[in-house]
């Protein structure tokens, strides 16, 4: 993928530049608990600002349009220096934006806090493009997304890459021609998104763990008791690959039901029971894939995070830490828990995207990417 990238956009002294950053981070009672994404918007800010334009960030958080970026104000404003820019979409941000200096950093409100974003409404287009005479778009995580913040304006103003989304773009290309033998590995939910990621990933791979609530589609399949465990609305009883030698299931798992939590092989499974996490015989036999792969991309945990189901998740992080071959990891919980064990640098490339990055492997571009090619 060919990309025009914002270092190579010259004369930026004095300019206007927007910045399509990802901001959408988590908040624990309105203040941010992982600042990744924060982290990895610093590049392309820094590098504008040591150049001289005058920064404009616009992002989104949330999904309710009562979220806030203010939260995020505060955070990245410890980073490096911006000030708030209220709605970019108010009368008095004119009088904000006139005020800036060279190398000056304003962010603005959630952009989703206006429904014209998520529908890419040409007047919301407008109404921002005219602040400015560059866009950059540094959002990965929303590179799937086809919003005005993250397409429209790249249709309507001079448009470039940013450092981090270059580079996410560069190394999940990567392991799209993994060096075997390779293993990916597929955490989470929702069957009826990731099959075609599946069916795609065992031809391409050598073997391919489902985990999660995705294995209890799975293993329903083939006939295994999943209890009350979540499944997804697909039924794979007919899918092409539910026998394939390539695809790695668990071999015991974590329940909790009447009788407590417990681990158990898959045949024990009784039907009050729910599967929440995956049991050591799985994290073992994992070991040996993994040790042995000189490619590994993994996204998504293997157990239900919310509820603290977070073991299998975290023996795999500490095993790809270990391992020599090239790793790459995406999901915003697969992620956290690898900060929470501070493995980041243990990790060839750590990504900001989840479904992005999904998406990204499953067609190899995204029409918000296309839209910042040469
Ligand atoms: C994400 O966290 O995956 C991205 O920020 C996209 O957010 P969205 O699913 O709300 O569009």
């Amino acid at each position: 993928m060919d990309l025009r990238l914002i270092t190579e956009a010259e004369n930026l002294q004095g300019k206007y530049v927007l910045v399509r950053a990802s901001c959408n981070v988590p908040l624990d009672k309105g203040v941010v608990c992982n600042s990744f994404r924060l982290r990895r918007a610093l590049p392309t800010l820094e590098y504008l600002r040591l150049e001289g334009a005058r920064v404009i960030v616009i992002s989104h958080i949330g999904r309710k349009t009562t979220d806030s970026l203010l939260p995020v104000y505060e955070a990245l404003n410890k980073l490096i220096p911006i000030s708030w820019g209220g709605r970019i979409t108010d009368p008095a941000f004119a009088t904000t934006r006139e005020a800036m200096n060279d190398g000056d950093i304003v962010l603005c409100e959630n952009l989703r806090q206006d429904t014209r974003e998520e529908s890419n409404e040409q007047s919301l287009v407008e109404e921002i493009a005219k602040y400015a005479s560059i866009y950059v778009n540094d959002a990965f995580a929303e590179a799937h997304r086809d919003h005005a913040s993250t397409l429209g304006l790249a249709q309507v103003l001079p448009a470039y890459a940013g450092i981090t989304l270059a580079e996410e773009v560069i190394e999940l290309m990567k392991v799209m021609q993994p060096q075997s033998p390779s293993l990916f590995l597929l955490g989470g939910a929702k069957f009826e998104t990731k099959m075609p990621l599946v069916e795609k990933y065992l031809n391409l791979y050598d073997h391919v763990f489902v985990g999660g609530a995705l294995a209890n589609d799975v293993l329903k399949a083939r006939g295994y008791e999943v209890g009350t465990s979540l499944v997804s609305d697909v039924s794979l009883a007919k899918a092409p690959f539910l026998w394939s030698e390539k695809l790695l299931l668990p071999l015991d798992v974590i329940v909790d039901g009447p009788y407590g939590v417990a681990t158990k092989l898959l045949d024990q499974v009784a039907k009050e029971e729910k599967i929440l996490d995956v049991g050591p015989e799985t994290v073992l036999m994992l070991e040996s894939y993994i040790l042995k792969s000189k490619t590994i991309l993994w996204n998504g945990p293997f157990g239900n995070y919310e509820q603290g189901f977070v073991e299998g998740t975290e023996a795999v992080a500490e095993m790809i830490a270990k391992a020599t071959g090239f790793s790459v990891l995406g999901g915003g919980d697969t992620v956290a828990s690898v900060e929470k064990l501070g493995l980041n640098k243990k990790f060839g490339f750590i990504s900001i995207g989840g479904g992005s990055m999904l998406t990204l492997l499953e067609y190899g571009t995204t029409p918000v990417l296309q839209a910042l090619c040469k």
